[in-house]
């Protein structure tokens, strides 16, 4: 089922781009937890369309709103359901797309999957709306990880072919926290002006760029994940992969890798200064077969450009089965990764947290 996810930490997503709400069903998630709503309206504001001249103008508030699970402000420990309802919708510019098929989306696939009983409407099911209801349960996870002194932190590490300095190396106590109120973050100074005019370049001549973005989890403690199946990259990597737009997840140094030698790819290990094991480097990214070894978790995926352009291209018409020209109308992003940046860090907090509560549950008594 594909909109159902979690090992101890069950995630139920619904909805369509054009439906009533989007919303999620948080099942498994801890009773006591006094919800803090400005930091999860924060997250959703990160996210929503209509913030800058980088992003779609179409304009959603994003309200959350909990049906269950909460009551005074507090998780009861029983299924947490929340939905987020609609404001914006204009169906008449998707109107071309019930016949031309727009390139690079799921108009074609989703229609051979459901038999022509899918909503296509704003790209119904397959649509990046369905990552607000994912940022909110992000943040929740992200609450709750944060009060075990967990930190996530993330960067777009690459735009439109210009590259960022790496996380990697920075100090354990290095203060991310601004990187989550730029609309670009990244942390060589003056580069998200570059990206942002590379970004605005594209979209003036009606096209897009794609990006990468990595991200960086400290505080994690040794032992979570299992090997095969359940494996830290395999759990996040699911997640992660099922973001519209993501066209590859990498784990420490990643493809890169594939030119080193085992001398230079191991990471050695240490005493850290309170007698603590840990590791010179980070080549493996935090993770050895399978399970966390205390070592800050690295990762980065890779955005494709957004589909929707306004440049004229190539299709098929569904009514006519005959080749067309299509060039995309709407409002659309010139590069998804911006408003994707919450979307990696809500799907990173949602696998942790499972990972968290799954070793949890089988720890000796
Ligand atoms: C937050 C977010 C916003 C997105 N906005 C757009 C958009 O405005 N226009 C568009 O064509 N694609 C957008 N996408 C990407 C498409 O939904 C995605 O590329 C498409 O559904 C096909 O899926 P695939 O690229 O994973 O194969 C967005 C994705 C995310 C995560």
């Amino acid at each position: 089922m594909s909109s159902v996810y979690g090992l101890s930490l069950k995630v139920t997503l619904f909805g369509q781009s054009h439906g009533p709400a989007v919303g999620v069903v948080l099942d498994g998630f801890p009773a006591g937890m006094a919800i803090d709503e400005e930091a999860l309206r924060f997250q959703l504001s990160r996210r929503a369309p209509g913030q800058s001249a980088l992003s779609t103008p179409r304009v959603e508030r994003d309200e959350p709103e909990f049906l269950s699970g909460v009551m005074a402000g507090v998780t009861t420990g029983q299924p947490l359901c929340a939905v987020i309802r609609s404001a914006s919708q204009r169906s008449a510019d998707y109107g071309e797309a019930l016949d031309l098929l727009r390139p690079s989306h799921a108009d074609y696939t989703g229609h051979v999957r459901y038999y022509g009983f899918e909503d296509f409407r704003g790209g119904g099911s397959f649509s990046g709306r369905l990552t607000a209801p994912i940022v909110l349960a992000g943040a929740l996870c992200r609450q709750y990880l944060s009060a075990q002194g967990i930190r996530i932190a993330a960067h777009i590490s690459r735009l439109a072919g210009l590259t960022d300095d790496p996380i990697a190396g920075l100090p354990a106590e290095t203060d991310f926290s601004g990187l989550q109120r730029m609309t670009l973050p990244t942390l060589r100074p003056g580069l998200s002006e570059e990206m942002e005019a590379a970004i605005l370049d594209a979209k003036c001549e009606g096209d897009s760029v794609g990006g990468c973005v990595s991200v960086r989890v400290d505080g994690l403690p040794a032992g979570l994940g299992a090997p095969f199946f359940d494996s830290v990259e395999s759990v996040l990597a699911h997640l992660l992969f099922s973001v519209p737009g993501v066209k590859g997840v990498s784990f420490g140094d990643g493809f890169a890798l594939a030119d080193m030698r085992g001398s230079e790819a191991n990471d050695p290990f240490a005493l850290g200064a309170e007698g603590q094991i840990v590791t010179r480097t980070n080549h493996a990214g935090g993770v050895n077969g399978g399970i966390t070894n205390g070592m800050p978790l690295l990762l980065t995926c890779v955005f494709r450009p957004t589909p929707s352009i306004a440049k004229p291209q190539q299709t098929v018409s569904m009514r006519t089965h005959q080749e067309a020209t299509l060039a995309v109308r709407g409002r659309h992003d010139p590069c998804i990764v911006p408003r994707a940046m919450p979307v990696i860090e809500a799907m990173t907090a949602i696998g942790l947290m499972d990972l968290w509560k799954e070793r949890a549950a089988c720890v000796r008594e």
